[in-house]
């Protein structure tokens, strides 16, 4: 071949190298590289699909626990029994009404074992009728079960 021929192959070669994408770009972003087992909160390959831990709610009956703590002020506090048989809440059904939706217990002292009284901001105003918007209880009101936390929280709450 031509001498000139090569010369400018060379050349050609060089400028690639280095205004392209070549091979030596790939090295370099390979060793900022994540491992797939980092990408998720799972910790296991994308390619794997897991099983997730098994946990169990409260098992606890109404009456046996204390007072559940509140996680912030206007929270709904988690419910600290066993909700077994009690839920799904339907329109003829609701077991948490017939414990919980007691007015005139409202400013009375609670004691261990007794339910604690839906609050004010669950009835029609000026009266002692539940509000309908308050029927399912366990649209805001969760069970408890004791699960390891994926990620952790660095919230504290007003008091
Ligand atoms: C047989 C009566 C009974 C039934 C039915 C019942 N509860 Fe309770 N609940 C209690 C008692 C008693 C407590 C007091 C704490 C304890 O012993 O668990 C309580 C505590 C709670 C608390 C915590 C309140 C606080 O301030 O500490 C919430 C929330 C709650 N129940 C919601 C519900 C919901 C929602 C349902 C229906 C899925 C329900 N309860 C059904 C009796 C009952
Ligand atoms: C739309 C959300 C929502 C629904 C539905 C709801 N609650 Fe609540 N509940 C709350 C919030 C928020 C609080 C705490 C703030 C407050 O007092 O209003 C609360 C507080 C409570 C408390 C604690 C009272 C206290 O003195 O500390 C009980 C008991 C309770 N609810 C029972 C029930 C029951 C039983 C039902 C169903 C009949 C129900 N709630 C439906 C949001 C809800």
């Amino acid at each position: 071949m031509d001498t000139r021929i090569w010369i400018g192959l060379v050349a050609l070669t060089t400028v690639a190298g280095t205004f392209g994408t070549g091979p030596g770009d790939a090295v370099s972003s390979a060793s900022v590289e994540i491992a797939d087992t980092e990408l998720g909160l799972s910790k296991t390959s994308v390619e794997d699909v897991p099983i997730p831990d098994v946990f169990e709610y409260s098992s606890t009956d109404p009456g046996s626990n204390d007072r559940a703590e509140r996680s912030y002020h206007t929270a709904p506090p988690m419910i600290t029994h066993s909700i077994q048989d009690m839920v799904p809440i339907t329109q003829d059904f609701n077991l948490c009404r017939d414990c919980h939706v007691q007015p005139d217990m409202l400013g009375q002292p609670i004691e261990k074992g007794m339910p604690v009284p839906a609050p004010v901001s669950h009835y029609v105003e000026n009266t002692k009728d539940l509000y309908m918007g308050r029927w399912n209880c366990t649209q805001c009101h969760a069970p408890q079960a004791d699960v390891k936390l994926l990620v952790d929280t660095t919230f504290t709450k007003d008091q």
